[in-house]
């Protein structure tokens, strides 16, 4: 799964209607050295090692565990593969119904952050999530869009951060997307 993960297209595992794997090899990147891997896989071990249990389970299963107190990140499937005639992915996530799980932790008073669809080339993707769940956008700097790049345009992705109300009412300052490895002060 590593392997296929590393080296297919985009890395997205997609899979043909008789249920074949059907992406196709990546041949336009060498990707990661496997030694670089092999000490990345090392260090995130050491990092979650007697801390994390992982689980899974449907996300419904999840928010039904969540109490207050804790913080439900989530990064469903983009809309845009999550419509039924898109067969290359197992499952979507039916929009209203994720809609109404989010309301079930507002009721419960569980903070929750959502990744979801975004903007670029000053194209939106996605239906926005509804006001009526009180969620903060933010707008987060992915860098250059490689399906841009593959068609020859230089087009910023902006990814769509959903912070819930209870959350954002707890971040006193301005929040500022940092860049990967800045030092905290
Ligand atoms: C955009 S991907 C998440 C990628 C992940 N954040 C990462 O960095 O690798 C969406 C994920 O949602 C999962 N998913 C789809 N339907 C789900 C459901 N009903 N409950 C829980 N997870 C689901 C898919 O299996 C997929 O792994």
């Amino acid at each position: 799964m590593l392997y296929l993960l590393a080296r297919c297209v985009k890395g997205a595992v997609r899979y043909g209607k008789s249920g074949n794997f059907n992406q196709s090899p990546d041949n336009r990147r060498h990707g990661t050295n496997p030694k670089n891997m092999a000490d990345n896989i090392r260090a995130i071990s050491l990092l979650l090692k007697n801390k994390v249990e992982f689980s899974s389970l449907d996300y419904h299963e999840i928010i039904d565990m969540a109490c207050p107190g804790d913080l439900v990140y989530m990064d469903p499937p983009y809309q845009g593969v999550s419509n039924t005639r898109d067969n290359r992915y197992c499952t979507g996530v039916d929009f209203q119904g994720f809609v109404d799980a989010l309301s079930i932790l507002n009721q419960k008073g569980v903070d929750f952050l959502v990744s979801y669809d975004g903007e670029c080339g000053g194209k939106a993707y996605g239906a926005e999530l509804p006001s009526g769940l009180r969620c903060k956008k933010i707008l987060l700097n992915a860098g250059r869009s490689t399906q841009a790049t593959l068609l020859g345009k230089r087009h910023i992705t902006f990814e769509a951060l959903y912070v819930s109300e209870g959350l954002s009412a707890k971040v006193q300052t301005k929040p500022t997307q940092m860049t990967l490895w800045e030092e905290v002060v």
